[in-house]
């Protein structure tokens, strides 16, 4: 079953997301040669404890960590450590805050310092690729009206999309129905109705779309050793254009 937001959970989902969107920036700010993932999480719980929230990615299915960063290779659910940071590499921060009950849930992948023109155009399709399906969020279409929006975008410019992992609904709970994957054919899922609140989320790979898990039980990487990005927003569906909930002020 699809949970309908109100008005009112939607001002708090907002609110929740403006939590999650500010914890980014300062990771962003924070990331540069030599900083380790650890900090960054640290960095990013104290900010979201400061605001009153709670990290919602921790002790969920036992997940032992505040925030998931994966550099890389990694495509998401990478678990931070003590390891550095280094000039060129690619890093995705995934984070999630629940305020007053509600789940906000966005992620970003950041440059460390510079990087290959490779790496910043895989950063940019991926972007570019969750505005693409954000434009079918919108009531009259389909969950997978914004799926396939993405994977054409994403296969046009030469990469592939991750489909072991989804995007998903989020609430209450940090996942919700419906799944909203990021590949398949148009006109299919459940029809989108105002107050539908989604977490739309593209995994974009330069290689194959294939991944597995390596042994911590939790990092997915690409299975060819190839670049991965990754972009998300928390959104409502609204009587006309989407509103991303995960933003800053
Ligand atoms: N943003 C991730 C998701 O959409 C968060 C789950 S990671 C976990 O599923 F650590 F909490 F498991
Ligand atoms: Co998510």
């Amino acid at each position: 079953m699809i949970i309908v937001k109100s008005k009112n959970e939607l001002a708090i989902m907002q609110e929740a997301g403006r939590i999650v969107a500010g914890a980014l920036e300062v990771v962003k700010n924070a990331v540069a040669p030599g900083i380790t993932t650890a900090e960054l999480d640290k960095l990013a719980k104290e900010y979201i404890i400061s605001q009153g929230a709670t990290p919602a990615f921790k002790g969920y299915q036992g997940y032992p960590a505040n925030i998931c960063t994966s550099v890389n290779d990694q495509v998401v659910h990478g678990i931070p450590g003590p390891i550095a940071l280094k000039e060129g590499d690619i890093i995705s921060v995934d984070i999630g805050a629940f305020y007053k009950g509600y789940c906000g849930d966005a992620a970003r992948t950041y440059p460390v310092g510079k990087v290959s023109s490779e790496a910043l155009d895989l950063i940019k399709v991926t972007k570019e690729a969750f505005f693409k399906g954000l434009e079918f969020a919108r009531v009259g279409y389909r969950v997978s009206d914004i799926s396939h929006a993405i994977q054409v975008y994403v296969e046009e410019r030469g990469y592939s999309v991750v489909k072991a992992l989804v995007g998903h609904g989020i609430g209450q709970e940090m996942h919700e129905e419906p799944q909203v994957p990021n590949f398949g054919p148009p006109g299919r899922g459940p029809r989108l109705r105002e107050g539908m609140t989604l977490a739309i989320e593209p995994m974009v790979n330069q290689g194959t779309d294939q991944v597995r898990v390596l042994d911590d039980g939790w990092t997915v990487v690409t299975q060819d050793g190839s670049l991965s990005a990754h972009y998300e927003h928390t959104i409502a569906i609204t009587r006309d254009q989407p509103l991303i909930l995960t933003q800053g002020e």
